[in-house]
């Protein structure tokens, strides 16, 4: 699941909770002890972490010139299964073992290394893919990266999750976790009053400038998907501590967040729809295969 937007315009992305201030110099794909920290609770993650659409995935294979799919930041491999299923072939490619290491005994084949640092050897793809994971690599060197490895034609396809939980939610959460991480840089409160959609559009946008300044790509587009899942208590607060804000929160302070919400989740009746669109940004390598 993804969280609450910060408010700093350098860090678009839900699943920031920064120990400091980020610097203005500072992308979020630096943050490393973040981006490498998913894996603390990989077997939550996997049971907890909703799935892609089978409609995207569909789209991506369709729009593919054949099943090879390199799938950047697997993580426990959920999107990476869709693909096999759908596809046939995928390598993963993640930098932390633990995360790693499920993905293998789901029966994914994963090779650790950040994308960046990873060494193709000379190997090819129809298609590379990111599920929740490129705002962790560099949007120059993974796009330039892409472009060695993608045959013509070959499609470029990250995309996350934009989700939409009910006020009463996400305010609580925003309440909470201001008491925890008093000196948090993070106004969770503020982003409340933005449309989730819109938040996103910056970490969208940069996506896209990379492709661009790499070039030999077409022109990137947004391929969206709508969609929605109701939660009760126990599955939302199932979910939470998979959320890069809360990862490296100390657990009585994570105790004290999810008391908290799971009261505000009472106070509705123990139940609730989360709306989601599914983005993908998208372009194909020029050329033909
Ligand atoms: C939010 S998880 C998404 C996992 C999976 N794709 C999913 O949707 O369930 C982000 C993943 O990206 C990985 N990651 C972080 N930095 C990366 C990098 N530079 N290259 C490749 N993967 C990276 C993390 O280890 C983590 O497993």
């Amino acid at each position: 699941m993804p969280t609450i937007p910060p408010e700093r315009a350098t860090l678009p992305e839900r699943e920031a909770g920064l120990e400091r201030e980020p610097s203005p110099e500072r992308e979020l794909h630096q943050y490393r002890q973040m981006a490498e920290s998913f894996g603390g609770d990989a077997e939550r993650y996997d049971r907890t972490r909703p799935r892609y659409p089978d409609a995207l995935v569909e789209r991506i294979v369709a729009a593919s010139p054949g099943p090879d799919i390199l799938d950047v930041g697997c993580g426990t491999g959920i999107e990476a299964r869709q693909f096999q299923a759908a596809s046939g072939k995928v390598l993963g490619i993640e930098p932390d073992v633990r995360m790693a290491d499920f993905a293998r005994r789901s029966g994914v084949e994963v090779e650790v290394a950040t994308f960046e640092a990873w060494d193709a050897a000379g190997r090819e793809f129809d298609a590379v893919v990111a599920g929740t994971a490129w705002h962790w690599v560099d949007p120059v060197a993974g796009a330039a990266k892409a472009a060695q490895v993608l045959r013509p034609g070959g499609r470029l396809a990250p995309f996350h999750h934009v989700f939409q939980a009910p006020p009463e939610v996400m305010e609580a959460f925003a309440q909470v976790y201001r008491r925890v991480v008093p000196d948090s840089p993070l106004n969770l409160s503020s982003q409340l009053t933005r449309s989730p959609l819109d938040a996103y559009q910056p970490m969208f946008a940069k996506i896209a400038d990379g492709i661009r300044e790499v070039g030999g790509f077409g022109d990137p587009e947004q391929w969206r998907f709508d969609w929605e899942r109701s939660y009760t208590r126990d599955e939302w607060l199932d979910q939470m501590p998979t959320i890069g804000t809360l990862t490296q929160l100390a657990p009585e302070k994570l105790a004290e967040v999810l008391a908290e919400v799971g009261a505000a989740i009472d106070a509705m009746g123990g139940i609730f729809t989360v709306g989601y669109t599914t983005v993908a940004v998208t372009a194909a390598r020029i050329g033909t295969a």
